[in-house]
Formats: C-alpha cells, structure tokens, sequence
C-alpha cells in the first residue's frame, strides 16, 4: 500500500503535544504533510511558541508515530510558529473565552471575568489544601510526594504553592522549566506526571517576595484562573502556615475544598489542635484528615526511635474527629529527594515511607471521596 496523506495524518493523530496534553492534528499544528518519490514524508508543525522547551520530544514523538507506517523510507520535520491570532484561537478552545464565562462565578471572585473553574457547580476537581498549625512540619513535603503518589495511582493532579514567601515546590518537584505563556494563558510545568504553579517561577532566584494584600490575592486567583489546569482530579494546595489573609481568600475561591493537617508526633497537640481547628473554622472548610510526619526514625539496629515523641497525629485526629491517615518516617532520602527534585515517591516507590504515601493517597481518592454528588444536571425532586 502506498504512503498517502490521509495514512500520515491518521498516525500523527494519537501524537498529543508533551504540555497540552491534545492531539497535535486537533490542536492545529500540524500543517504540512508531503510525500516524496524517495519515500520520505516531509513534515511541517507550528509550535505554539517560539523556543518551545519541549521541541526535541515533539520530534521524537511525530518521528516515531511516522516512521512505523509501511514504506516510510524517513521524516523530514520542520517546524514553524503560531502567529499571535493562531495563538488567541487555540487558547479560547482550550480555555474558553473570558467574556463569555463572566457571571458564572461571581460569588467565588473572577480574575478579568473568568470564572474560577474549582467554585463551578459542574467542577469533578477535589481541591485538597494542605496545611499545618505551624511550619517546617513537612507540609511541602507532603504535598509534593501526595501529588507523585496520586498521579502514580492514575488520577490527574496540579499543585498550587501557595506558601507565597516560603515557596518550595518548583524545586521539591524538580520542574526545570518556567510556565509557558500561550496568549495570557499560563501553560504550568509538568514532573513526574504533576502540573504545577507557584510564585518562584515569576521571582528572580533567591530574591524575597515582597507583595503584600491586594498583589497577593491577585496572584493567587491568577494560579486559580490563567493557568490551564485541564480540569484535574486533585488540585492540591501547598497552604501558607497559620491562618493568614491567603488561607481565608483561597478558601473563598476554593469553596468545596477539603483540608487536610499535617503534624509532628509531639503528645502536646492541643495547641496544634486548636490552632487547624481556629484555621478550618475561619475558612469555613471541613478537615478531613491528619497526616503525622517524622513519626519515628528507623536505626541500623532496625529500631524505631520515636526521635519526636508519639502519639500526637492520634491526639489531633481524636480531637478534630477525624482520621489519621497515615505515619510518615524520618527518612534522609525524604529530605534529599525534595532538595534535588526526586520525589522519594517517584524514585523509590517502594520504600516504606512511599508506600505510606500511597496509602494515604488512597484513602484520600477512595474513602474520602465525598458522597454527594456536585452535578448541575441533578435536581431534587
Ligand atoms: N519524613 C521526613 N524525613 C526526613 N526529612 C523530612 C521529612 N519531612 C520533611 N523533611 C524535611 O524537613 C524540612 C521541612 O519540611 P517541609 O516539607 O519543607 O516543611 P513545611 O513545608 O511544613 O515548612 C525539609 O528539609 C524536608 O526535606
Ligand atoms: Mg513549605
């Protein structure tokens, strides 16, 4: 059978664009196909931005769909860019227009009127916030190496750091790239099968942020509302310690998020206690569950060394009325993994503490899941 068009056309269109994540024939950027009397197919693709990082893996991807139709001697790929109105039309397909999402979430706050897609009747995102009476508990942690373990069980997952000054989480996950901006529609990084935003990739290195009230809620509803999510199955979200100003508007843009607290074995828990119980009651969001980090250091003799006490998680967890759901062990490899971006969960997802986090994932995703179902199709008769 002879290479034809419609036979190059038909293999390139499984090939999804590596960020978007759509066909790459659906998106529009295919747009030459040519085929040569020496049997190579010239190929042209219009990326979606000039120096697009993710060039060498597009040409690896269409190379790879082409090359496997009978009777392709080779692939000759080119590439061209999207001009600024080819530009503005992909990002209204893919995020929808402004104007026309304006009103929908008026009661939730709207960046330029559009909606915040999370407050939507119709949104199946579960935000999960994560959050903890005080800092250095491991809160980051959590959140980055919950996210690995979620997108490892199959769902989809974006973070958002949300800890503005303390911001960690580009290099826990050890994205290596900066969002891309398609038509003021914020692509976000992707690693180890999580999306992410945060404040450090609009900050120079090492320099404090020193944005204060209205700057900083402006940021936070652009993470809510510029960024193409995709719709995800979790949004999770790194939370600032304590019950500031950014804890309250987030649970005003996040009205159905779910809080999870994450605390240290230490028995004196009551302060921590009253501290997430005055943070949910403020944001007016249930906590659905405590996670207690640093339980206990295993030695080179095998045996645990309750390094922090015990017993606190439990504590928490009885006094909020809800469940611990799992013991995270002081494990070094923990620690080294978010200093160079290699989330113990996704390169030693077979380690204790990994399998914690899976557990914890699990229940999460499963027995957690909220029963009533959010459906603007559902009425009650
Ligand atoms: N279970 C653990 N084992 C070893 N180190 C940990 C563990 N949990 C957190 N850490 C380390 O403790 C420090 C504080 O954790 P982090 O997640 O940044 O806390 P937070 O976000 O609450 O301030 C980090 O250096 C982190 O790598
Ligand atoms: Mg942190």
């Amino acid at each position: 059978m002879a290479v034809t068009h419609d036979l190059v056309v038909d293999a390139l269109r499984p090939v999804e664009d590596p960020e978007l994540h759509r066909s790459i024939v659906d998106l529009g950027m295919l747009r030459d196909v040519e085929i040569r009397d020496d049997g190579t197919v010239g190929i042209l693709v219009a990326l979606t931005i000039a120096g697009c990082p993710l060039r060498s893996e597009i040409t690896r991807r269409v190379t790879d769909a082409v090359e496997t139709i009978h009777g392709v001697a080779g692939v000759d790929l080119d590439f061209t860019v999207m001009t600024d109105d080819e530009r503005e039309q992909l990002r209204k397909r893919l995020h929808g227009d402004p104007s026309s999402t304006a009103g929908q979430g008026q009661a939730h706050g709207h960046a330029e009127g559009r909606a915040i897609p999370f407050a939507e009747p119709g949104s199946k995102t579960r935000p999960l916030l994560i959050s903890s009476g005080k800092g250095g508990v491991g809160k980051s942690s959590v959140t980055t190496n919950l996210a690995v373990a979620l997108a490892q069980q199959g769902y989809s997952v974006g973070v958002v750091d949300a800890d503005i000054y303390g911001y960690s989480i580009p290099r826990m996950l050890g994205t290596d790239r900066d969002p891309v901006v398609i038509d003021q529609m914020l692509v976000p990084p992707e690693q180890w099968g999580v999306r992410c935003i945060s404040i450090g990739y609009f900050v120079p290195e090492n320099q404090a942020v020193i944005w204060r009230g209205p700057m900083l809620h402006k940021a936070l509803e652009q993470f809510l509302t510029d960024v193409f999510w995709d719709d995800p199955d979790f949004l999770i979200v790194d939370m600032p310690p304590g019950t500031g100003d950014i804890a309250l508007s987030l649970s005003q843009y996040l009205p159905r998020g779910e809080v999870y607290v994450v605390t240290t074995p230490q028995p004196a828990a009551q302060k921590v206690a009253r501290l997430s119980a005055a943070m949910a009651e403020k944001v007016n969001l249930p906590v659905r569950g405590i996670v207690e980090n640093m339980s206990w250091f295993t030695g080179d003799d095998q045996k645990r060394y309750e390094i922090f006490g015990s017993g606190g998680g439990q504590l928490l967890a009885d006094e909020l009325g809800v469940p611990l759901l799992g013991q995270l062990p002081l494990v070094p490899a923990l620690r080294e993994g978010g200093d160079d971006g290699r989330p113990i969960t996704a390169v030693d997802p077979d380690s204790e503490v990994s399998k914690a986090f899976h557990r914890i994932a699990e229940q999460i995703a499963v027995e957690l899941k909220p029963k009533k179902v959010f459906s603007p199709q559902l009425k009650v008769i």
